[in-house]
């Protein structure tokens, strides 16, 4: 199982400052080597995080594959910028993360004219979707070389039933009226859910990656997922960084995703 580290919250902090500091590009070399096969960044079309002067440097410097997430908007820029594999996602300028997979089915004709620019230039590409099978069949044929399904359900429910999350503010409004046995059963399916899609894609062989809202604590049932290859894992990382540090957070992911 391939760790990929998301970088994007450590830039969160040089932006609220606007200065050069903290160095994203010295994370890079950190999560190298404390256990991340692969970085993680997202541009986005406002550049709320990674800005292109760090994408760049990024991209040139970095010891391990870049992965680079993009909405369609910014495709011109990655196609400069050449990392090892976009992957697409959707996005919407007033969310606060990436809410849900891509409409490939809406937006088939673009997908499949976006995976063939990027292939030209030789950067692989990933879709970030839904784990259900009309998304995965659209990858496949729109020509996509990996898909990366959207735990955000998966983590969503987790924390309602496990965590401490259902007594604050932060609740899943969608998820407030469940009892926790319901939570439990919807938990278990959406497993399911998942274990079904991922076998599904590996039949058409497709790459496997899965990540959003994966932690410390609910990281092992996904990671226990056969046939998935790769993790891409941000916020618990990079909050967990600020007690222990960022190498030692990198370092206990690994740990816990390797096993
Ligand atoms: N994978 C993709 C495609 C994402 O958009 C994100 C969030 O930026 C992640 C993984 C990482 O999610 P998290 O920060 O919740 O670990």
């Amino acid at each position: 199982m391939k760790l990929g580290v998301n970088i994007d919250h450590i830039a969160v902090l040089k932006a609220a400052r606007k200065i050069a500091d903290p160095d994203v590009l010295q994370a890079v070399f950190v999560a190298a080597q404390n256990g991340a096969d692969q970085i993680t960044i997202h541009l986005r079309e406002d550049r709320r995080h990674i800005d292109d002067y760090d994408a760049k440097r990024i991209i040139a410097n970095s010891p391990i594959p870049v992965n680079m997430e993009c909405a369609f908007e910014v495709i011109d820029e990655i196609i400069k910028y050449r990392p090892f594999r976009a992957t697409l996602v959707p996005e919407k300028r007033e969310e606060v993360t990436t809410e849900g997979g891509l409409d490939v089915e809406n937006s088939f004709a673009r997908v499949k004219r976006t995976i063939e620019r990027l292939k030209d230039c030789e950067i692989a590409v990933s879709l970030f979707i839904e784990p259900n099978k009309a998304a995965i069949d659209l990858a496949f044929r729109g020509g996509a070389d990996t898909v990366e399904f959207h735990t955000g359900r998966f983590s969503n429910l987790w924390a309602m039933l496990n965590g401490i999350l259902y007594r604050t503010p932060y609740a899943v409004k969608e998820l407030i009226s469940f009892s926790k046995e319901e939570l439990k059963r919807e938990l278990e399916l959406e497993i399911q859910k998942i274990k079904k899609a991922v076998a599904f894609a590996n039949e058409l062989g497709l790459s496997v990656a899965a990540g959003h809202g994966l932690n410390y604590h609910n990281v092992g049932e996904i990671a226990a997922i056969e046939g998935i290859e790769e993790l891409n894992i941000g916020q618990s990382i990079v909050a967990r960084s600020i007690w222990t540090g960022f190498s030692v957070a990198v370092r206990e992911m690994s740990a816990l995703i390797k096993k």
